[in-house]
Protein backbone atom coordinates (compact mmCIF):
# COMPACT_ATOMS: atom_id res chain seq x y z
CA UNK A 1 0.00 0.00 0.00
CA UNK A 2 3.04 2.38 0.93
CA UNK A 3 4.60 1.55 -2.47
CA UNK A 4 1.47 2.09 -4.46
CA UNK A 5 0.82 5.27 -2.87
CA UNK A 6 4.31 6.50 -3.73
CA UNK A 7 3.75 5.45 -7.31
CA UNK A 8 0.59 7.64 -7.18
CA UNK A 9 2.66 10.43 -5.82
CA UNK A 10 5.34 10.31 -8.10
CA UNK A 11 2.42 10.62 -10.75
CA UNK A 12 1.27 13.77 -9.41
CA UNK A 13 4.37 15.22 -9.55
CA UNK A 14 5.25 17.73 -12.29
CA UNK A 15 7.60 17.15 -14.75
CA UNK A 16 11.58 18.10 -14.38
CA UNK A 17 11.54 20.06 -16.99
CA UNK A 18 8.42 22.41 -15.62
CA UNK A 19 9.42 22.23 -12.15
CA UNK A 20 10.07 25.99 -12.16
CA UNK A 21 6.91 27.47 -14.38
CA UNK A 22 4.43 29.21 -12.39
CA UNK A 23 2.26 26.69 -10.13
CA UNK A 24 -0.72 25.32 -12.37
CA UNK A 25 -3.99 24.85 -10.89
CA UNK A 26 -3.36 20.68 -10.11
CA UNK A 27 -6.09 19.04 -11.87
CA UNK A 28 -9.38 17.22 -9.18
CA UNK A 29 -9.25 14.45 -11.51
CA UNK A 30 -5.30 13.55 -10.56
CA UNK A 31 -6.10 14.51 -7.11
CA UNK A 32 -8.87 12.44 -6.75
CA UNK A 33 -6.91 9.46 -6.84
CA UNK A 34 -5.33 10.48 -3.65
CA UNK A 35 -8.27 12.55 -1.41
CA UNK A 36 -11.99 11.76 -2.02
CA UNK A 37 -14.62 15.02 -1.29
CA UNK A 38 -16.72 14.76 1.81
CA UNK A 39 -19.79 12.81 1.42
CA UNK A 40 -23.25 14.27 2.25
CA UNK A 41 -23.49 11.80 5.21
CA UNK A 42 -20.91 8.77 6.69
CA UNK A 43 -23.09 5.96 5.47
CA UNK A 44 -25.09 4.36 6.67
CA UNK A 45 -28.10 6.60 7.71
CA UNK A 46 -29.98 5.60 10.65
CA UNK A 47 -33.48 6.73 11.11
CA UNK A 48 -34.33 10.28 12.40
CA UNK A 49 -35.61 9.11 15.65
CA UNK A 50 -31.55 7.57 16.22
CA UNK A 51 -30.06 10.04 15.09
CA UNK A 52 -32.10 12.54 17.48
CA UNK A 53 -31.31 10.02 20.68
CA UNK A 54 -27.47 10.30 19.59
CA UNK A 55 -27.44 14.10 20.22
CA UNK A 56 -29.40 14.13 22.95
CA UNK A 57 -27.17 11.42 24.86
CA UNK A 58 -23.64 13.25 23.42
CA UNK A 59 -24.87 16.63 25.72
CA UNK A 60 -26.33 14.49 28.26
CA UNK A 61 -24.08 15.20 31.72
CA UNK A 62 -25.69 12.08 33.50
CA UNK A 63 -23.94 9.25 31.19
CA UNK A 64 -20.94 9.95 33.48
CA UNK A 65 -20.37 8.63 37.13
CA UNK A 66 -20.30 12.29 38.56
CA UNK A 67 -23.32 13.26 35.99
CA UNK A 68 -21.10 16.41 35.68
CA UNK A 69 -19.38 15.12 31.94
CA UNK A 70 -20.65 14.64 28.58
CA UNK A 71 -19.20 13.74 25.41
CA UNK A 72 -19.43 17.32 24.51
CA UNK A 73 -17.03 18.22 27.60
CA UNK A 74 -13.99 17.37 26.01
CA UNK A 75 -15.04 17.13 22.29
CA UNK A 76 -16.87 20.37 22.27
CA UNK A 77 -19.06 20.60 19.04
CA UNK A 78 -18.46 24.63 18.50
CA UNK A 79 -14.64 24.13 19.01
CA UNK A 80 -14.63 22.03 16.05
CA UNK A 81 -14.76 18.57 18.38
CA UNK A 82 -11.85 19.22 20.37
CA UNK A 83 -11.18 20.62 23.99
CA UNK A 84 -8.23 22.15 23.24
CA UNK A 85 -6.23 21.00 25.86
CA UNK A 86 -2.87 18.78 25.42
CA UNK A 87 -4.24 15.94 27.32
CA UNK A 88 -8.34 15.61 28.52
CA UNK A 89 -9.27 15.99 32.06
CA UNK A 90 -11.02 13.20 33.32
CA UNK A 91 -13.74 12.53 35.56
CA UNK A 92 -11.92 13.34 38.50
CA UNK A 93 -10.30 16.71 36.80
CA UNK A 94 -6.50 14.73 36.32
CA UNK A 95 -5.43 14.98 33.28
CA UNK A 96 -5.02 12.17 30.86
CA UNK A 97 -2.52 10.49 28.57
CA UNK A 98 -3.89 11.48 25.04
CA UNK A 99 -5.22 14.58 23.79
CA UNK A 100 -8.85 14.39 22.38
CA UNK A 101 -8.99 13.91 18.86
CA UNK A 102 -11.83 15.76 17.02
CA UNK A 103 -15.29 13.59 16.63
CA UNK A 104 -15.91 15.79 13.50
CA UNK A 105 -15.47 13.70 10.25
CA UNK A 106 -14.31 10.43 12.45
CA UNK A 107 -17.37 7.82 11.29
CA UNK A 108 -15.43 8.23 7.75
CA UNK A 109 -11.92 6.56 9.16
CA UNK A 110 -10.82 3.12 9.18
CA UNK A 111 -9.29 3.62 12.52
CA UNK A 112 -10.51 5.35 16.36
CA UNK A 113 -8.30 6.31 18.75
CA UNK A 114 -4.47 7.09 18.38
CA UNK A 115 -3.74 3.19 18.76
CA UNK A 116 -6.62 2.32 16.17
CA UNK A 117 -8.19 0.00 19.14
CA UNK A 118 -11.63 0.52 17.45
CA UNK A 119 -12.55 0.80 13.87
CA UNK A 120 -15.87 2.41 13.67
CA UNK A 121 -17.83 4.91 15.72
CA UNK A 122 -20.05 2.18 16.69
CA UNK A 123 -17.47 0.09 18.33
CA UNK A 124 -16.04 3.15 20.09
CA UNK A 125 -18.64 5.05 21.28
CA UNK A 126 -18.89 2.65 24.14
CA UNK A 127 -15.62 3.35 25.52
CA UNK A 128 -15.65 6.44 27.10
CA UNK A 129 -18.27 5.86 29.28
CA UNK A 130 -17.02 2.86 31.06
CA UNK A 131 -13.34 4.57 31.04
CA UNK A 132 -11.76 5.58 34.66
CA UNK A 133 -10.02 8.11 32.39
CA UNK A 134 -13.32 10.03 30.82
CA UNK A 135 -16.20 9.41 32.17
CA UNK A 136 -15.88 6.60 34.82
CA UNK A 137 -19.50 4.60 34.76
CA UNK A 138 -18.05 1.43 36.82
CA UNK A 139 -20.01 -0.51 34.31
CA UNK A 140 -22.82 -1.02 31.53
CA UNK A 141 -25.33 -1.78 33.51
CA UNK A 142 -25.14 1.58 35.66
CA UNK A 143 -25.33 3.06 32.41
CA UNK A 144 -28.73 1.44 31.50
CA UNK A 145 -29.73 1.92 35.10
CA UNK A 146 -29.44 5.62 34.92
CA UNK A 147 -30.93 6.18 31.93
CA UNK A 148 -33.91 3.96 32.67
CA UNK A 149 -34.44 6.07 35.70
CA UNK A 150 -35.25 9.03 33.12
CA UNK A 151 -39.06 8.68 31.93
CA UNK A 152 -38.40 10.49 28.82
CA UNK A 153 -35.13 7.78 28.01
CA UNK A 154 -37.22 5.34 27.69
CA UNK A 155 -39.84 6.66 25.01
CA UNK A 156 -36.84 7.92 23.05
CA UNK A 157 -35.12 4.87 23.05
CA UNK A 158 -38.13 2.54 22.39
CA UNK A 159 -38.83 5.29 19.15
CA UNK A 160 -35.43 5.43 18.24
CA UNK A 161 -35.11 1.29 18.31
CA UNK A 162 -38.99 0.09 16.85
CA UNK A 163 -40.00 -3.67 17.38
CA UNK A 164 -36.91 -4.37 19.91
CA UNK A 165 -38.41 -6.01 23.17
CA UNK A 166 -35.73 -3.90 25.18
CA UNK A 167 -34.19 -1.13 23.20
CA UNK A 168 -32.99 0.75 26.05
CA UNK A 169 -29.36 -1.09 26.49
CA UNK A 170 -25.58 -0.27 26.97
CA UNK A 171 -25.18 -1.67 23.17
CA UNK A 172 -27.84 0.93 21.52
CA UNK A 173 -26.60 3.87 23.80
CA UNK A 174 -23.52 3.05 21.06
CA UNK A 175 -25.96 2.90 17.99
CA UNK A 176 -27.25 5.93 18.21
CA UNK A 177 -24.61 8.22 19.67
CA UNK A 178 -22.55 6.94 16.70
CA UNK A 179 -25.77 7.49 14.41
CA UNK A 180 -25.54 11.13 15.37
CA UNK A 181 -21.74 11.01 15.25
CA UNK A 182 -22.10 10.21 10.91
CA UNK A 183 -23.63 13.12 10.14
CA UNK A 184 -20.88 15.43 11.87
CA UNK A 185 -19.39 16.45 8.36
CA UNK A 186 -17.23 20.03 7.88
CA UNK A 187 -17.71 20.36 3.77
CA UNK A 188 -14.43 22.72 3.21
CA UNK A 189 -13.16 24.55 -0.16
CA UNK A 190 -10.89 22.06 -0.53
CA UNK A 191 -13.71 19.75 -1.19
CA UNK A 192 -15.18 22.42 -3.67
CA UNK A 193 -11.96 22.49 -5.37
CA UNK A 194 -12.24 18.20 -5.31
CA UNK A 195 -15.27 18.92 -7.13
CA UNK A 196 -13.92 21.19 -10.40
CA UNK A 197 -14.11 24.69 -8.60
CA UNK A 198 -10.72 25.27 -8.74
CA UNK A 199 -11.40 29.39 -8.23
CA UNK A 200 -11.59 27.88 -4.66
CA UNK A 201 -7.91 27.71 -3.72
CA UNK A 202 -5.53 31.13 -3.52
CA UNK A 203 -1.99 30.89 -5.42
CA UNK A 204 -0.08 30.25 -2.37
CA UNK A 205 -2.72 27.61 -1.36
CA UNK A 206 -2.03 25.81 -4.43
CA UNK A 207 1.71 26.08 -3.57
CA UNK A 208 0.92 24.26 -0.46
CA UNK A 209 -0.81 21.56 -1.70
CA UNK A 210 2.22 20.61 -4.43
CA UNK A 211 4.56 21.24 -1.66
CA UNK A 212 2.10 18.78 0.62
CA UNK A 213 2.70 16.16 -2.89
CA UNK A 214 6.19 16.74 -2.88
CA UNK A 215 7.24 15.78 0.77
CA UNK A 216 5.35 12.71 0.43
CA UNK A 217 2.31 14.12 3.13
CA UNK A 218 0.02 12.14 0.85
CA UNK A 219 1.46 8.60 1.13
CA UNK A 220 -0.12 8.74 4.34
CA UNK A 221 -2.58 11.84 4.74
CA UNK A 222 -4.97 10.70 1.86
CA UNK A 223 -8.46 9.27 1.12
CA UNK A 224 -11.34 11.39 1.94
CA UNK A 225 -10.01 12.30 5.75
CA UNK A 226 -6.74 12.92 4.54
CA UNK A 227 -5.90 10.44 7.37
CA UNK A 228 -7.92 8.05 9.83
CA UNK A 229 -6.03 4.68 8.74
CA UNK A 230 -3.20 3.02 10.95
CA UNK A 231 0.66 4.32 9.84
CA UNK A 232 3.34 1.76 10.14
CA UNK A 233 6.04 2.31 12.19
CA UNK A 234 8.52 1.99 9.52
CA UNK A 235 7.04 4.78 6.86
CA UNK A 236 6.92 6.77 10.74
CA UNK A 237 10.84 6.68 10.99
CA UNK A 238 11.50 8.48 7.51
CA UNK A 239 9.91 11.36 9.49
CA UNK A 240 12.30 14.45 10.90
CA UNK A 241 13.39 14.22 14.24
CA UNK A 242 11.53 14.24 17.26
CA UNK A 243 8.23 12.89 15.25
CA UNK A 244 9.53 9.48 15.21
CA UNK A 245 9.64 9.21 19.16
CA UNK A 246 6.48 8.80 19.20
CA UNK A 247 6.73 5.59 17.56
CA UNK A 248 8.26 4.41 20.82
CA UNK A 249 4.81 4.97 23.49
CA UNK A 250 2.74 3.34 20.89
CA UNK A 251 3.21 0.16 18.44
CA UNK A 252 0.82 1.25 16.13
CA UNK A 253 -0.58 4.83 15.67
CA UNK A 254 -3.36 6.84 13.91
CA UNK A 255 -2.75 8.76 10.87
CA UNK A 256 -4.74 12.05 12.23
CA UNK A 257 -7.30 13.34 9.56
CA UNK A 258 -5.99 17.28 8.86
CA UNK A 259 -9.58 18.50 8.16
CA UNK A 260 -9.59 21.20 10.68
CA UNK A 261 -6.27 21.00 11.92
CA UNK A 262 -5.86 24.56 11.76
CA UNK A 263 -8.69 24.43 14.75
CA UNK A 264 -7.76 21.96 17.14
CA UNK A 265 -4.55 22.62 18.31
CA UNK A 266 -1.96 21.65 20.26
CA UNK A 267 -1.04 18.75 17.71
CA UNK A 268 0.06 15.25 17.85
CA UNK A 269 -1.14 12.00 20.16
CA UNK A 270 0.42 13.88 23.41
CA UNK A 271 -0.35 16.93 22.97
CA UNK A 272 3.17 18.45 22.88
CA UNK A 273 3.29 20.63 19.99
CA UNK A 274 1.66 23.89 20.14
CA UNK A 275 1.63 25.08 16.80
CA UNK A 276 1.08 24.08 13.28
CA UNK A 277 4.11 25.42 11.34
CA UNK A 278 6.05 23.09 14.20
CA UNK A 279 4.34 19.85 13.51
CA UNK A 280 4.53 20.47 9.85
CA UNK A 281 8.49 20.55 10.33
CA UNK A 282 8.39 17.48 12.06
CA UNK A 283 6.52 15.38 9.47
CA UNK A 284 9.17 16.59 6.16
CA UNK A 285 10.98 13.57 5.55
CA UNK A 286 14.35 13.61 7.46
CA UNK A 287 16.27 13.87 4.30
CA UNK A 288 14.43 16.50 2.58
CA UNK A 289 13.54 19.25 5.88
CA UNK A 290 10.93 22.20 5.04
CA UNK A 291 12.34 25.61 4.66
CA UNK A 292 9.84 28.15 6.68
CA UNK A 293 8.61 29.39 3.46
CA UNK A 294 7.83 25.68 2.15
CA UNK A 295 5.88 25.57 5.74
CA UNK A 296 3.60 28.44 5.75
CA UNK A 297 2.27 27.65 2.11
CA UNK A 298 1.57 24.09 3.38
CA UNK A 299 -0.12 25.68 6.75
CA UNK A 300 -1.81 27.56 4.04
CA UNK A 301 -3.09 24.19 2.17
CA UNK A 302 -4.09 22.82 5.29
CA UNK A 303 -6.54 26.34 5.83
CA UNK A 304 -8.16 24.87 2.54
CA UNK A 305 -9.46 21.81 5.20
CA UNK A 306 -11.15 23.64 7.59
CA UNK A 307 -14.76 23.66 6.89
CA UNK A 308 -18.15 24.80 8.21
CA UNK A 309 -19.71 23.53 11.52
CA UNK A 310 -23.34 22.12 10.75
CA UNK A 311 -24.84 24.70 13.17
CA UNK A 312 -28.45 23.44 12.93
CA UNK A 313 -27.54 19.69 13.36
CA UNK A 314 -25.06 20.33 16.57
CA UNK A 315 -27.36 22.82 18.40
CA UNK A 316 -27.89 21.24 22.07
CA UNK A 317 -31.50 19.16 22.21
CA UNK A 318 -33.93 19.49 25.13
CA UNK A 319 -32.55 16.82 27.43
CA UNK A 320 -35.74 14.79 29.62
CA UNK A 321 -35.67 15.28 32.84
CA UNK A 322 -35.04 13.18 35.58
CA UNK A 323 -36.95 11.07 37.16
CA UNK A 324 -37.44 10.29 41.62
CA UNK A 325 -34.27 8.07 41.73
CA UNK A 326 -31.65 9.87 39.09
CA UNK A 327 -30.09 12.05 41.17
CA UNK A 328 -28.80 9.25 43.52
CA UNK A 329 -26.71 7.33 40.71
CA UNK A 330 -24.64 10.73 40.92
CA UNK A 331 -21.36 9.95 42.67
CA UNK A 332 -18.97 12.87 43.15
CA UNK A 333 -15.41 11.65 43.31
CA UNK A 334 -12.73 14.40 44.24
CA UNK A 335 -9.82 14.72 42.38
C1 LIG B 1 -12.53 13.12 29.29
C2 LIG B 1 -12.58 13.59 27.92
C3 LIG B 1 -13.38 12.77 26.93
C4 LIG B 1 -14.72 12.43 27.00
C5 LIG B 1 -15.72 12.76 28.08
C6 LIG B 1 -15.01 11.70 25.78
N1 LIG B 1 -13.89 11.60 25.00
FE1 LIG B 1 -13.77 10.79 23.16
N2 LIG B 1 -11.78 10.89 23.25
C7 LIG B 1 -11.04 11.51 24.24
C8 LIG B 1 -9.63 11.17 24.09
C9 LIG B 1 -8.49 11.65 24.97
C10 LIG B 1 -9.56 10.32 22.96
C11 LIG B 1 -8.30 9.63 22.43
C12 LIG B 1 -8.06 8.46 23.36
C13 LIG B 1 -7.04 7.47 22.85
O1 LIG B 1 -6.69 7.52 21.67
O2 LIG B 1 -6.61 6.61 23.63
C14 LIG B 1 -10.92 10.19 22.44
C15 LIG B 1 -11.27 9.50 21.29
C16 LIG B 1 -12.53 9.52 20.72
C17 LIG B 1 -12.87 9.09 19.37
C18 LIG B 1 -11.88 8.58 18.33
C19 LIG B 1 -11.57 9.66 17.34
C20 LIG B 1 -10.31 9.42 16.59
O3 LIG B 1 -10.07 10.14 15.62
O4 LIG B 1 -9.53 8.54 16.95
C21 LIG B 1 -14.22 9.27 19.21
C22 LIG B 1 -15.04 8.97 17.97
C23 LIG B 1 -14.72 9.77 20.47
N3 LIG B 1 -13.67 9.94 21.35
C24 LIG B 1 -16.05 9.99 20.77
C25 LIG B 1 -16.51 10.20 22.07
C26 LIG B 1 -17.89 10.03 22.49
C27 LIG B 1 -19.02 9.61 21.59
C28 LIG B 1 -17.94 10.34 23.82
C29 LIG B 1 -19.13 10.27 24.77
C30 LIG B 1 -19.74 8.95 24.88
C31 LIG B 1 -16.59 10.71 24.22
N4 LIG B 1 -15.75 10.57 23.13
C32 LIG B 1 -16.25 11.16 25.48
C33 LIG B 1 -11.56 12.30 25.24
C34 LIG B 1 -12.86 12.22 25.68
C1 LIG C 1 4.60 8.03 7.46
C2 LIG C 1 3.26 8.59 7.53
C3 LIG C 1 3.16 10.12 7.60
C4 LIG C 1 3.67 11.03 6.72
C5 LIG C 1 4.49 10.78 5.47
C6 LIG C 1 3.24 12.33 7.21
N1 LIG C 1 2.49 12.19 8.34
FE1 LIG C 1 1.62 13.68 9.39
N2 LIG C 1 1.14 12.37 10.84
C7 LIG C 1 1.37 11.01 10.82
C8 LIG C 1 1.08 10.44 12.11
C9 LIG C 1 1.18 8.98 12.50
C10 LIG C 1 0.71 11.52 12.94
C11 LIG C 1 0.41 11.45 14.43
C12 LIG C 1 1.76 11.46 15.16
C13 LIG C 1 1.63 11.60 16.66
O1 LIG C 1 0.55 11.89 17.15
O2 LIG C 1 2.63 11.43 17.36
C14 LIG C 1 0.74 12.71 12.11
C15 LIG C 1 0.37 13.99 12.54
C16 LIG C 1 0.30 15.10 11.72
C17 LIG C 1 -0.25 16.37 12.11
C18 LIG C 1 -0.89 16.68 13.46
C19 LIG C 1 -2.36 16.35 13.40
C20 LIG C 1 -3.02 16.42 14.76
O3 LIG C 1 -4.26 16.51 14.77
O4 LIG C 1 -2.36 16.34 15.79
C21 LIG C 1 -0.11 17.21 11.04
C22 LIG C 1 -0.53 18.66 10.95
C23 LIG C 1 0.54 16.46 9.99
N3 LIG C 1 0.75 15.18 10.44
C24 LIG C 1 0.88 16.97 8.75
C25 LIG C 1 1.74 16.30 7.88
C26 LIG C 1 2.41 16.94 6.76
C27 LIG C 1 2.23 18.40 6.34
C28 LIG C 1 3.19 15.99 6.17
C29 LIG C 1 4.17 16.15 5.05
C30 LIG C 1 5.23 17.12 5.29
C31 LIG C 1 2.97 14.74 6.92
N4 LIG C 1 2.13 14.99 7.96
C32 LIG C 1 3.56 13.53 6.60
C33 LIG C 1 1.78 10.30 9.72
C34 LIG C 1 2.44 10.85 8.63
Amino acid sequence: MWGASLALLAACQPAPGRAAAPPQPLSPATLNHLFQPLPEWASPQAPPEQIQLGRMLFYDLRLSITQQMSCNTCHLLQNYGVDSLPTSLSHKGRSGPRNTPTVYNAALQSAQFWDGRARSVEEQAGHPLLAETEMGMPTADDVEKTLRSIPGYNTAFAAAFQGQPHPLTFQNVALAIAAFERGLLTPSRFDRYLAGDLGQLTPEELQGLQRFLDAGCASCHNGVGLGGTLASPAALALLTEPATRNTQTLTVIKIPSLRNVTETAPYLHDGSVATLEETVAQMAPRQAPLSPKEIAQIVAFLGTLTGELPADYIAMPALPEDGPETASFAKTTHP
